[in-house]
């Protein structure tokens, strides 16, 4: 098997090295600062954990692998303005928006887009970072810097989150995951739940979508699609050319976890139907020092990434699954006294969607 070596050392890149040790795919998560000397690129298949990277030693070189999979596919989804546009161009649905030029704009942005306009920062923002929620009133909060560098979208008063994660292989098969139910809270996942039997409505819609995205780049490997549930069905609110956090639950609860799918769909190894037979929960760990007593719950698989804890960070996460998920909502209601308070509206959410 091909080595593999991932741009980015951060907690995905972990994880693809995790899925990949059982395989003997040795999986090389490499910082930016990294000395190329020191890796085995030119048998590598290269991939990335993160959208864009600043230009170093290392990324020149990898820029110019030639099994550098999906390379020219990040720097166009990594600008909200591109990724919309080619959302656009596919005439899927998605939320309204236009390009944020100039402060004289505002009437008409809001002429356009309702009440509520949610400013995005064309590249560079995650977990809700770089981005505004903003009434008529509120525009001179925004920074000067903004004009011309963000996009802005109507705020949508959506019923649900969910995401779609799926793969395509290089000669263009598909396969994916049920589809997942997200929490996010301040603009961050704090829970998600999947369920072996989605409504199939939603995911034959989702599936379609993400099918069309992944053909229309040649796009190969895992990609996320998130959405937002209205009374027409699906929303997409934004891609990720990567494994993604509202996957992780694949880990524990499907035959083939997103990172495993991920390395087969790079590598050209098979890639069959993963298979889900159980509901599964997932809790992030947000800020949150590790916890032992967690692993009381023999439930609980703790995923815990060795980073630094900071506030706002994520820093791990919990995964549990079981054929009766009124046996999750249990354990998941035993996790609440050893979580910080914040966590108990998460997991209300959960149990509420396992019920
Ligand atoms: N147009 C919108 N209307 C309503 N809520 C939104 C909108 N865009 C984003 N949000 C909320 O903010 C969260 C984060 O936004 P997102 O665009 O996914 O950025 P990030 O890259 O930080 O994940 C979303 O999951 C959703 O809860
Ligand atoms: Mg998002």
């Amino acid at each position: 098997m091909k080595p593999v070596c991932v741009l980015g050392n951060g907690q995905l890149g972990r994880m693809l090295r995790q899925a990949g040790e059982p395989l003997g795919i040795a999986v090389y998560p490499v910082g930016l600062d990294a000395e190329p000397e020191a890796l085995p690129i030119q048998q590598s298949v290269i991939t990335a954990e993160i959208e864009r990277w600043p230009e170093t030693a290392l990324t020149r070189e990898l820029a110019l692998h030639s099994a550098f999979v999906n390379r020219d596919i990040f720097p166009l989804l990594a600008d909200r303005l591109t990724q919309k546009q080619l959302l656009d161009r596919l005439g899927l649905a998605t939320a309204p928006w236009q390009l944020l030029i100039a402060a004289d704009r505002w009437p008409q942005v809001f002429a356009k887009l309702g009440e509520l306009a949610i400013v995005k920062r064309r590249t560079g923002g995650y977990d809700g970072r770089g981005q505004w929620r903003l009434r008529a009133d509120e525009t001179d909060t925004l920074p000067a810097d903004c004009y011309g560098e963000c996009i802005v979208e109507q705020g949508i008063n959506f019923s649900g989150e969910v995401s779609l994660v799926g793969a395509r292989g290089h000669h263009g098969q598909t396969v994916f995951y049920p589809l997942t139910h997200n929490l996010h809270q301040d603009g961050i996942l704090r829970t998600s739940v999947a369920l072996p039997q989605p409504d199939s409505a939603l995911q034959q819609q989702a599936e379609q979508m993400l099918g069309a995205i992944m053909q229309e780049l040649n796009y190969v490997g895992v990609m996320a699609m998130e959405c937002f549930v209205v009374p027409q069905g699906l929303l997409i609110n934004e891609l990720a050319p990567r494994v993604h956090n509202s996957g992780h639950w694949t880990q524990n609860g499907a035959s083939i976890s997103q990172f495993e799918l991920h390395l087969r769909a790079i590598l050209d190894l098979p890639l069959p139907q993963p298979v889900v037979s159980t509901p599964s929960a997932m809790v992030n760990l947000i800020g949150t020092a590790v916890n032992p007593q967690w692993l009381s719950e023999p439930l609980v698989h703790l995923h815990w990434y060795e980073k630094e804890v900071r506030a706002g960070r994520k820093v791990g996460h919990l995964n549990l699954n079981d054929p009766d998920g009124q046996r999750i909502a249990a354990a998941l209601e035993a996790l609440v006294p050893m979580l910080p308070p914040e966590y108990a509206s998460g997991i209300a959410w959960a149990q509420a969607k396992l019920g």
